[in-house]
């Protein structure tokens, strides 16, 4: 074993989407900041959130009303103080990202456009360059982190785990490009990870969205919770050759419709919100339809629309299309469903702090139980910045940490990169898909438990690269709902099983919370 070198701060972030970039900018003002950011500093999934950000701006709107949309998308299982915190906090909270910088979109009279989405009772959610919000977000935060001289940005580093001593968490151990790592000591290490989009062959995350904060925290012991909860973004595009790009729920905000393959509108027969319904319900009723026509996607089609409102409010979404001969002023977009979000994660309290001390999570990565078992739409932009204000208000009173001891590692971990990792993460991928996903039932879940369950048993190699600890955080995570889906008997938000397709309040109406010390509770 040896000691490995060490540096200090104040706070640590790990992650450069809006939750780790707002969180440093809020902290820097009073202490030293130290970002870690495993690729470019402008590459995380907020950078390619679409719709927008919600809160409530308009007159005829209110926090009550926020509130109430966000409870019954959460099918339940919403923390009522947590979205109170939301839904109050989130109109200073938007006004203080304008404040750094973040330009939303206005009409002629300077007011902001609001544009609507799935289970929103009103127009509510700003938006950036039409459809290009997080992008907006993250080119104003990031132009601000790097004016901030105290707070240091690390990119193409890589957080491997924290460190505990004495029930406190103490630091961060980080890997450098060149392999080498260091102790990061710090008062206060936030978990600003993002989500676990790649838990999925078909997801409209970025690759890096491989659920290091869950496993990090797991790791850590630290308390993980509602993580069965999976949100499918009913309308990810669907064509050879294509990634699974996102077509913002915000094009069926302004009208688009969905038809299957013969043509038929179909979401009357499914809800009375129609396309506009929870995102659960909406990528069921579109799985159910594809199940029946044995197709491989349905159709969005917004044709009815002018060719100037299109362009004008969707044009990355246009052009992207545009590039695959899809043409959204003339043709259908052929969609299916695909992995978006994790509505559960590393649990927080109201000030985002996890049960393990001094270890914070914020965004994507924490469950601070907003979400409950399904997301409302746009809702998870304003969380980060609510809580990233939480959580900078917290660290501001932490104690300094008492001494801490020396972080010791094997010597020579002999620099082997652990084989097939590549094929590993797809088997993965393909397992969670098919029996983890839109729908699932006992058999299958089983079924991927044992073989995930094997797969982490098997993984012995001590792991070098960057890609087998992304690995190793996507293995730990795909157990720990695969684990809980197979233990809810019921259907719930994001949750469905087959063989028990109804909620069941009496016996469900509760969280599933994993520890590596205290098992599932
Ligand atoms: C979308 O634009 O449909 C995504 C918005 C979100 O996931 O909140």
């Amino acid at each position: 074993l040896h000691a490995l070198p060490r540096r200090k701060t104040k706070v640590a972030i790990i992650g450069a989407g809006i939750a780790g970039l707002y969180t440093a900018l809020q902290t820097s003002e009073y202490a030293d900041v130290v970002l870690i950011s495993k690729k470019e500093l402008d590459d995380s999934n907020t950078r390619w959130a679409q719709g927008g950000i919600a809160a409530v701006t308009a007159k005829t709107d209110t926090p009550a009303l926020h509130r109430q949309d966000t409870l019954i998308a959460g099918a339940g299982l919403c923390s009522y103080d947590a979205v109170d915190v939301l839904v109050h906090e989130g109109p200073d909270r938007l006004q203080e990202l304008i404040a750094y910088g973040t330009e939303f979109d206005r009409d002629e009279q300077g007011h902001y456009e609001l544009t609507q989405e799935g289970a929103h009772s009103k127009r509510r959610i700003l938006h950036a360059n039409g459809d290009a919000t997080g992008a907006e977000i993250v080119r104003a935060l990031s132009a601000r982190v790097m004016e901030q001289p105290n707070i240091t940005v690390l990119e193409h580093h890589f957080a491997i785990d924290v460190v505990t001593q004495n029930d406190e968490c103490v630091g961060v151990i980080v890997r450098e490009p060149n392999g080498e790592l260091f102790f990061l000591e710090a008062d206060a290490t936030v978990l600003a990870t993002g989500g676990a989009g790649q838990l999925y062959r078909y997801t409209t995350n970025p690759e890096i969205a491989t659920a290091d904060g869950i496993g990090i925290a797991y790791r850590a012991g630290a308390r993980i919770r509602d993580v069965e909860f999976i949100q499918f973004h009913p309308t990810a595009l669907y064509y050879p050759g294509a990634p699974r790009f996102l077509i913002s729920e915000a094009v069926r905000g302004e009208g688009a419709v969905l038809r299957n393959s013969n043509g038929e509108r179909f979401m009357d027969k499914y809800h009375p919100q129609k396309e506009l319904a929870p995102r659960d319900v909406v990528a069921r009723a579109i799985v159910s339809e594809m199940e029946k026509a044995n197709a491989t996607n349905v159709f969005l089609d917004i044709t009815h629309e002018s060719a100037e409102l299109i362009r004008h409010r969707f044009p990355t979404i246009y052009q992207f299309c545009l590039q695959y001969g899809l043409d959204m002023v003339t043709d259908w977009i052929p969609v299916a469903p695909a992995c978006h979000y994790m509505m559960g994660g590393v649990q927080t309290d109201l000030h985002g702090e996890t049960s393990t001390k001094r270890l914070f999570a914020c965004g994507e990565a924490s469950s601070t139980g907003v979400h409950g078992a399904n997301r409302l739409a746009s809702n998870s932009l304003s969380e980060a910045v609510v809580f990233g204000h939480r959580i900078s208000e917290r660290i501001k009173e932490l104690p300094d940490l008492p001494d801490v001891l020396p972080v010791r590692v094997v010597a020579d971990p002999g620099q082997r990169h652990a084989a097939g990792t590549r094929e590993k993460r797809v088997k993965l991928q393909k397992l969670m898909l098919r029996y983890v996903s839109v729908k699932r039932d006992e058999k299958g879940l089983r079924k991927a438990l044992e073989e995930l369950e094997r797969m982490e048993q098997d993984f012995q190699d001590i792991p070098m690269e960057r890609e087998d600890f992304e690995y190793l955080n996507l293995l730990n995570t795909a157990v720990l709902t695969t684990r809980a889906a197979l233990m809810r008997e019921e259907s719930r938000g994001g949750h469905y099983r087959i063989d028990f397709p109804e909620k069941d309040d009496l016996i469900w109406r509760k969280h599933l919370v994993q520890s590596i010390y205290a098992g599932v509770q």
